[in-house]
């Protein structure tokens, strides 16, 4: 008997113990764009708890390019430092660590989503500049960004593939490149924030141009042995945004330049699109880019039971499920969904031997 879950999956010289990936999740708990102690503790008892990729939050490659004060970033060897026994615990735990690099675009320079709304920082609390790709606020009481030149998308694709490299030499095995949520690669790709007039807007071609930059000074600052991911949101929810259909056609784009797998969201560019809210409403859009581009593929967005997760890859929607909340609920889940699943876990934490159910108690 076997769960197609706890299948180890390869790619590139990379083997993941199972299709459990820790989804990537802002913990605003960052000094400096250095990771702290809540970083080790919180990754690392998700790596504890059986996950086969751990991977850190929104982690942005130049200061502006935070979300807020308060987000880890990989701009200088300080944070490359500070990120290295975090990455180092989770291999240790048999998890492979992940990283995703980040710019947040127009949606920067915001106070932590618990605090006072207004979500944007005031002058007092340190606001900055935000750039898009065109001058168009995010939403109401949003500062209006400042529009990119042409050279600065060159230095911000240098700036992703300077942070790739530090998050190798951090010891991080794999790298997801943020292109989804309404953030600065994602703005590039959407005719909703992407109005630009030059060879970066307009046409399909054009909107992707700049996001398969910086994929491609990724890929050539990641060794050729480490997978690439790439986050994208496959459905601006909106008519007249970006959709399914394009989603498909950049994800084969991606995999020609050395992308390995789709990590695969949605939404986030506007403020008002209607998001449903029902159990794996995202998991279509894993199973149509995995089958029309042939790319391996990652579903994510209210998988919360084993059974469920198990569906999803045994039936061929996705390679791998990404979980946010329910790993917050219980960091324990992979170990507790190969019970469940009739799998006797063997990534059980050794330190916990004397806990260890069988599994017809799980
Ligand atoms: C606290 C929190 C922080 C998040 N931060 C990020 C992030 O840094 N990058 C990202 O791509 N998605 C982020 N997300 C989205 C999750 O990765 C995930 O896609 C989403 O929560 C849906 O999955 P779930 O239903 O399993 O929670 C965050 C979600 C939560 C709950």
């Amino acid at each position: 008997m076997g769960a197609k879950l706890f299948e180890p999956l390869t790619l590139r010289s990379l083997t993941f113990r199972n299709r459990i990936f820790v989804s990537p999740m802002c913990m605003y708990s960052a000094h400096e764009g250095c990771p702290t102690e809540w970083h080790l503790v919180h990754l690392g008892s998700r790596a504890v708890g059986g996950a086969g990729l751990v991977m850190t939050e929104a982690t942005a490659v130049l200061s502006e390019g935070r979300i807020s004060p308060w987000d880890t970033g990989l701009w200088n060897d300080q944070q490359k430092e500070a990120f290295a026994p975090i990455a180092r615990f989770i291999a240790e735990q048999g998890a492979v660590p992940a990283i995703q690099l980040a710019h947040a675009g127009r949606k920067a320079s915001t106070r932590r989503p618990w605090e006072k709304l207004p979500r944007p920082l005031t002058k007092e609390e340190g606001a900055w500049q935000p750039v898009a790709p065109s001058p168009l606020p995010f939403d109401e009481g949003y500062p209006t960004p400042r529009e990119l030149s042409p050279e600065e998308l060159s230095d911000i694709a240098q700036a992703f593939a300077e942070a790739a490299r530090r998050a190798v030499e951090a010891g991080f095995q794999v790298v997801e490149i943020h292109m989804a949520h309404g953030y600065l690669l994602h703005e590039f790709l959407s005719p909703l924030a992407n109005r630009r007039g030059d060879q970066f807007g307009g046409s399909f071609e054009n909107r992707i141009r700049f996001p398969l930059m910086v994929a491609k000074r990724v890929r050539e600052a990641v060794p050729a042995e480490l997978p690439l991911l790439v986050r994208i949101s496959a459905t601006d929810w909106v008519e007249g945004g970006w959709d399914l259909d394009q989603s498909v056609e950049f994800a084969r784009r991606l995999k020609e330049i050395g992308v390995d797998l789709i990590d695969c969201s949605s939404g986030g560019i506007v403020p008002s699109a209607p998001i449903p809210d029902y159990p794996g409403y995202q998991v279509p859009f894993a199973e149509a880019i995995r089958r029309q581009a042939e790319v391996p593929t990652g579903a994510v967005g209210l998988i919360t039971t084993p059974e469920q997760a198990e569906q999803i890859v045994a039936t061929g929607q996705a390679d791998v499920v990404l979980m946010a909340r329910e790993l917050l609920r219980d960091p324990y889940f992979p170990l507790r969904a190969a019970l469940r699943l009739g799998v006797e876990p063997d990534f059980w934490p050794v330190q916990y031997f004397r806990a260890k159910p069988r599994v017809a108690d799980g």
